[in-house]
């Protein structure tokens, strides 16, 4: 049976209603439907707009079939147009007139913003804790990595030394301004439509700061036609949620990458690897390349939103129903993803020799080298020829920085003595990146213990 009996002589066509319907998708918010209706009918008794005994009925009623859901024992039913329709259908064939009476200025458009932002928020306050873990791993391994030595790379060249802990650090910045943004979002998602009735508020005597309070917002939505049409905070969280994908689908590749027998810089642990089913030898990063792939489809949870607001007028319209599938999609497909990224990443192995021996090759030490002849007076332009004539000549004749002998130098550069083997020596070059910001091991141990330590307070 549909609300809108009385207008109507006929039932809505069965396909249509498969299609107009939204239970599929939106009956994930039966809980916040319920507490909404809880706040609500509480506020109208104490308004007096509904009896003291229909409050109690309309209470124990919902917390009945709330019951009856997480047991188990009360399946929604799939014909409902929506979780609102269903919830309100089954409270009334249980508890009658009381259970009529709750709608009283209320529309499902307010109470459908409502739910929803009560929804995204515990989302948000779900994924919340998972970012932190993914960081406090990040700096975990980070210490423990702090001096081991790597190329860090421009355009996929090797360009200058770096730690392993800075390389994972500087993900653990990019988690921090996702935790940052989507806390954001939330802060400013936290405010109540209810009470914004179906467009133009209503004529009863509520008391909407009342209902906020309860449902722990921050204030009420102050226009009642924004208060049923806003989703921005779809939107802003959509796109919270895109960049973590990004990240995630960065870090993912760079992972592949470093599996690779080019690079060997890590392995994969066995459960968190997959193999081939007919190469033997084969150790395939799935997971990471999985990640990498479902960042498509967050970003396109973010561009189904933007999409369906940006042409419809106030107030509310049903093209809004199509919120869901996408932001939902957008949670559930960032939860998933961290859900087995944190992990792997908390049991690879790092490769140390593999990537100090890389770190070996390719003069990454060539700023360094010519920094040594700035040392010696010489200004910065001529240091970068010199070194960079020098690098040519080891390529033509297979030779290193480390390993060119003296008098090469020299014949390039008479500025260079002995002091240029200790200058371009790796270590060295990474320990003495002290400014702000940069790879030297005492850096990385500070900004690891400092960002994991922030945590800790925060909680
Ligand atoms: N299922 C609808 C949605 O998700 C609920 C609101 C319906 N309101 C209406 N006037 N048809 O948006």
């Amino acid at each position: 049976m549909k609300l809108w009996t009385g207008r109507f002589s006929k039932e809505i066509d069965k396909k249509t209603n498969d299609f107009n319907s939204s239970i599929k998708f939106d009956q994930r918010m039966y809980k916040e439907d319920i507490t909404g209706s809880m706040a609500h009918a509480t506020m109208l008794a104490a308004k007096g707009i509904i009896s003291d005994d229909d409050k109690d009925k309309i209470l124990d009623g919902l917390q009945g079939i709330l019951d009856e859901i997480e047991a188990g024992k009360l399946e929604i039913d799939p014909e409902a147009e929506d979780i609102h329709t269903f919830i309100e259908q089954t409270l009334t064939e249980r508890i009658g007139d009381a259970g009529k009476r709750l709608h009283t200025s209320r529309s499902r458009n307010d109470q459908v913003a409502l739910d929803i932002r009560l929804t995204l928020r515990n989302e948000v306050d779900e994924l919340l804790p998972m970012l932190e873990e993914l960081v406090q791993v990040l700096c975990k391994k980070a210490e423990e990595y702090s001096d081991t030595v790597m190329p860090g790379y421009t355009h996929m060249q090797r360009a200058q030394p770096i730690v392993f802990g800075h390389h994972l650090l500087a993900y653990a910045e990019m988690f921090l301004r996702d935790i940052d943004r989507l806390s954001d979002a939330k802060r400013r998602m936290n405010y109540c439509p209810l009470g914004s009735g179906a467009l133009a508020g209503t004529t009863y005597d509520i008391d909407r700061e009342m209902t906020a309070k309860a449902l722990g917002f921050d204030g009420v939505c102050m226009n009642s036609l924004d208060g049923v049409s806003d989703r921005d905070f779809c939107i802003e969280l959509a796109n919270a949620l895109s960049l973590v994908m990004v990240h995630l689908s960065r870090f993912s590749e760079e992972i592949i990458l470093w599996c690779s027998w080019e690079f060997k810089f890590i392995e994969l642990d066995d459960a968190f690897s997959t193999g081939s089913s007919i190469m033997p030898q084969k150790k395939n990063p799935d997971i990471a390349e999985l990640v990498r792939g479902k960042s498509g489809r967050v970003f396109g949870d973010l561009m189904t939103l933007l999409t369906v607001m940006k042409g419809i007028p106030l107030a509310y319209n049903k093209d809004m129903q199509e919120d869901k599938e996408a932001i939902f999609d957008a949670f559930d497909t960032v939860r998933m993803c961290l859900t087995a990224f944190i992990p792997m990443i908390d049991t690879m192995t790092v490769l140390k020799e593999n990537m100090r021996n890389a770190a070996a090759k390719g003069f990454i030490n060539a700023t360094d080298c010519a920094d040594f002849l700035v040392s010696k007076g010489l200004p910065f332009r001529d240091a970068y020829k010199a070194t960079g004539e020098l690098v040519a000549f080891c390529i033509k004749t297979n030779q290193t920085l480390e390993t060119l002998p003296m008098e090469e130098y020299k014949k390039v550069c008479d500025l260079f003595d002995d002091g240029v083997y200790e200058a371009i020596n790796l270590e060295k070059c990474v320990n003495d990146r002290t400014c702000l910001g940069a790879p030297s091991p005492k850096n990385v141990e500070k900004r690891a213990k400092e960002i994991a330590g922030n945590f800790s307070r925060n909680k």
